[in-house]
């Protein structure tokens, strides 16, 4: 039996000793006597009587250790041209003032914080220093819109708000407290505080009465010490894009989240304590969270904040630069920016200017790695390049190549096997396990390992209805795909109305409700094509209301604008085809996915249901013209 087998084997028969295992690797407060017991839901939760705190582990932890002075965080931003590194000591020292700054305010364990941040390292010392007090933090992407800033208020409730006055984009400056007050202007919660660092590339007005400078209240505050939480107690709620308008909040707990996110960076990253960890991604994704703060400190490794894009600040050199400068044993980031990378540079001639030699192995995740760029990459930077696939629910990787256990062989477009602690099956609508080679829904039988959501925050509901209802003992992941003859996984794309742009998770429903809430429009449907760069891209299809007669040009520009206003410039919704009816069934529901496939071009198979077949041949006029 391989390493792999044997592991995997130990954590399907005895998750519960398997699982003690792994949670030794921490240092709790108090080591959990229960590992795994059902909440009153019936839902199972990990370590229940644990008592830790995450930011003890990510700092003070390392720092009792006599690790204090290595170095925890390294800031590089092409952008504003600044470099700056932090101890673990340091950081530690910073994130409890930070903590002390926020306890002032009245912050204490199980209040939530809303964190709206640039790529600095304060986004990461701030999310720490919610975890110091046992607060709940909920970071939302720079790149959102005021609306879904406002959304997700409206729904954490958080007593503070935290935010820098400025983001800085490839040759733009975007001032974030502008769209902070229109947020919570627009909200009905209101927070009582708003930390605003100011930035000198575009200082922030601090004109409302719970406005705090950020730098004045941090000399003010004295450090605080960290609050023991209970292993099941909330340390995020990071909302992600459901097939709804509203956003789900998805709740990480502290204890399993903690234990998962150690065994991940030994098992699948096969890192050592002391390496270098680059995550090219945001804090305000589940890669951000889990890699660039949570894992590699907890670890004790160095992780990179970069403030930059692959390509443009300055070239497609970038990340190569990055990982000799700072001697990167492993790199991690979307399919995206590498085809970003290779288009602007094909031969590969800017990754030949560096040394690569300390780099291990390059890890993708965020949506399917194609197999022209795993090619590309392997090829240009000859290391083996890992997909691995996940979602915001888990927190990290439900199936990989573990390269601290053995390096399986690669077979392009697969993430390769179940990592230990997930049992992946695939499911017919009926809820069968189907047979190697065959397409279904990819589920995950119960119990979830540590780190899986527990809940959908204050709705407890949509978990069950969302995940769990359809097919009893599984949670449905909302992907498709197969098992081959040798059990790796072919993840085959969202089988729901979620869309990945740019690696980015974004909802067909949501852009629908913004189209169709434009006065002209009677109906609408938005699909996600490919696109070579991004991976897919939204494609509206509006129905104009009787007697309405607006240019179409005209109006794709409104919908565009308002797309743009509500979710943000990364929704990247840019076409609107005017047709004169959409395909949909007798029963009324509309046939986005034959649509999808006519838009890629793709062989279809008009359902039998169809209302109007002459709708079908509508779309295709309209795709040609
Ligand atoms: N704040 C404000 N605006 C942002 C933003 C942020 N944090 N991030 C992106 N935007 C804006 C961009 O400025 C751009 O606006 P524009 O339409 O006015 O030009 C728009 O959103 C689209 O941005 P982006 O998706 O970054 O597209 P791009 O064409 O500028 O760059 C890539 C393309 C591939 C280089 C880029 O998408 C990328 O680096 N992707 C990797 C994504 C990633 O790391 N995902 C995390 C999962 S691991
Ligand atoms: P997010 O929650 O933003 O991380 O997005 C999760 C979704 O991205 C998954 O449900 C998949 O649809 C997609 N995804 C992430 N990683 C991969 C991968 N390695 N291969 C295929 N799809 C992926």
């Amino acid at each position: 039996m391989s390493a792999y087998q044997e592991q995997y084997q130990w954590a399907q028969e005895q998750p519960e000793l398997f699982w003690q295992e792994q949670a030794k690797q921490i240092d709790w407060f108090e080591a959990p006597s229960t590992i795994l017991a059902k909440d009153e839901h019936g839902i199972e939760r990990w370590f229940p009587d644990g008592v830790l705190n995450t930011c003890w582990l990510a700092l003070d932890h390392h720092c009792e250790q006599g690790r204090g002075a290595n170095t925890a965080l390294i800031y590089d931003s092409p952008v504003t041209g600044a470099k700056l590194q932090y101890s673990y000591q340091e950081m530690r020292d910073q994130v409890a003032r930070i903590a002390g700054m926020l306890a002032d305010r009245g912050v204490t364990k199980g209040d939530r914080v809303v964190i709206y941040m640039p790529m600095i390292p304060e986004a990461a010392m701030a999310m720490l220093a919610c975890a110091r007090l046992g607060a709940i933090h909920s970071v939302v992407f720079g790149g959102f819109a005021p609306n879904e800033l406002a959304v997700r208020i409206e729904d954490a409730e958080p007593k503070v708000v935290m935010t820098a006055s400025c983001g800085i984009e490839v040759n733009k400056v975007i001032a974030y407290k502008p769209m902070v007050d229109k947020a919570i202007m627009d909200s009905r919660w209101k927070p009582e505080s708003v930390f605003v660092l100011q930035r000198p590339q575009c200082e922030a007005e601090l004109g409302q009465a719970r406005d705090i400078d950020w730098a004045q209240a941090y000399q003010a505050a004295l450090p605080h010490a960290c609050v023991p939480v209970l292993a099941t107690d909330p340390l995020y709620i990071l909302y992600t894009s459901g097939t709804t308008g509203k956003p789900k909040g998805v709740v990480r707990d502290n204890g399993g989240h903690a234990v998962a996110m150690k065994y991940s960076m030994g098992t699948i990253y096969n890192m050592p304590q002391d390496g270098v960890f680059w995550a090219a991604s945001d804090v305000g994704w589940v890669v951000g969270h889990s890699y660039i703060v949570y894992a590699p400190l907890i670890h004790g490794c160095t992780t990179i904040l970069y403030e930059g894009k692959p390509v443009r600040t300055p070239d497609p050199g970038a990340f190569w630069r990055v990982c000799e400068e700072y001697s990167v044993d492993a790199l991690f980031s979307a399919p995206t920016a590498f085809r970003a990378i290779k288009k602007e540079d094909p031969q590969g001639e800017c990754l030949k200017q560096y040394d690569l030699s300390k780099l291990k192995a390059i890890f993708m995740a965020g949506e399917r790695l194609d197999p022209p760029t795993l090619e590309w990459v392997e090829d240009k930077a000859n290391k083996p390049v890992i997909d691995h696939w996940w979602q915001t629910e888990t927190g990290w990787a439900i199936a990989g190549n573990p390269t601290g256990i053995e390096l399986m062989p690669v077979k392009a477009g697969s993430a390769t096997k179940p990592i230990p602690g997930y049992q992946v099956e695939i499911l017919n609508e009926l809820g069968e396990p189907v047979a190697a080679k065959q397409q279904g829904f990819v589920a995950l039988k119960r119990p979830l390992p540590p780190s899986c959501l527990p809940t959908v925050w204050r709705n407890h509901d949509r978990f069950e209805s969302g995940y769990l209802s359809q097919f009893p003992g599984y949670y449905v992941s909302g992907d498709g795909g197969y098992l081959d003859d040798d059990g790796y996984l072919f993840i085959m794309g969202r089988i729901d109305d979620v869309i990945n742009v740019a690696g980015h998770r974004l909802s067909t429903g949501e852009m629908e409700e913004i189209v169709g809430g434009h006065p002209a429009i009677a109906e609408c449907a938005v699909v996600g094509i490919h696109d070579e760069l991004k991976g897919q891209l939204p494609l509206g299809f509006v129905v104009l209301k009787d007697g309405v007669n607006i240019d179409s040009l005209t109006l794709e520009g409104e919908l565009v604008n308002k797309v743009r206003d509500s979710i943000g410039a990364v929704a990247c919704f840019k076409h609107a085809l005017v047709v004169e009816r959409l395909p949909k069934t007798r029963s009324g529901k509309i046939l986005r996915r034959t649509i999808r496939q006519i838009a890629d071009g793709e062989s279809y198979t008009v359902p039998s249901t169809i209302d109007d077949p002459t709708s079908i041949s509508e779309i295709e006029r309209v795709l040609r013209s």
